[in-house]
């Protein structure tokens, strides 16, 4: 795992990136990533199918003791996973198509609670979240290796 920030200063205070070798390694990152996005927080969760943002939750939600990384599963069916007693909520957007199904989740109620909430696929509805928001991208490199990009907007 490396920890290469960006290149001038006002890069340096927005924007952090990591790059990890294994499934290990980005749950590591989300560990870190945690001493510096401290909840309150909406964080968007970018990147393919498989590229590790569920992986990513496990080290935010372990850092926060709210969940085991090995707990902490995908919630692709059942779109919303809470840990800790509501420190943590976990939203999969990916088989919602129509902003109107989005909306009927309730995630207002959540974003008004001192949570950790974490989305994936949540760009696809942007009009439907906070612009007050982190965004994570994950990108693949080689098989096991990814680029993780986390800017503060
Ligand atoms: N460097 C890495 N970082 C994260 N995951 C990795 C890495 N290398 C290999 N993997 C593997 O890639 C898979 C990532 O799966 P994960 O469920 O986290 O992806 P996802 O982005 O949430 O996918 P989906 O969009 O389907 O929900 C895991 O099997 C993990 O072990
Ligand atoms: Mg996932």
């Amino acid at each position: 795992m490396s920890n290469d920030p960006g290149k001038n200063q006002e890069d340096e205070d927005r924007m952090h990136e990591f790059t990890t070798l294994s499934g290990a390694d980005t749950i590591e990152v989300g560990r870190q990533l945690v001493r510096v996005l401290k909840p309150p927080q909406l964080l968007i969760l970018r990147g393919d199918l498989g590229t590790g943002k569920t992986t990513l939750v496990k080290g935010i939600a372990q850092a926060l003791d709210a969940a085991e990384a090995d707990e902490v599963t995908s919630p692709t069916f059942t779109l919303i996973h809470e840990y800790g007693e509501g420190r943590v909520y976990h939203v999969d957007l990916y088989r919602l198509d129509e902003p109107r199904e989005v909306a009927t989740l309730g995630l207002e109620e959540i974003f008004d609670r001192d949570s950790m909430v974490l989305i994936e696929w949540g760009e696809r509805f942007p009009r439907l979240l906070p612009a007050n928001r982190t965004e994570i991208r994950i990108r693949p490199v080689g098989e096991d290796e990814r680029e993780i990009e986390v800017r503060q907007t």
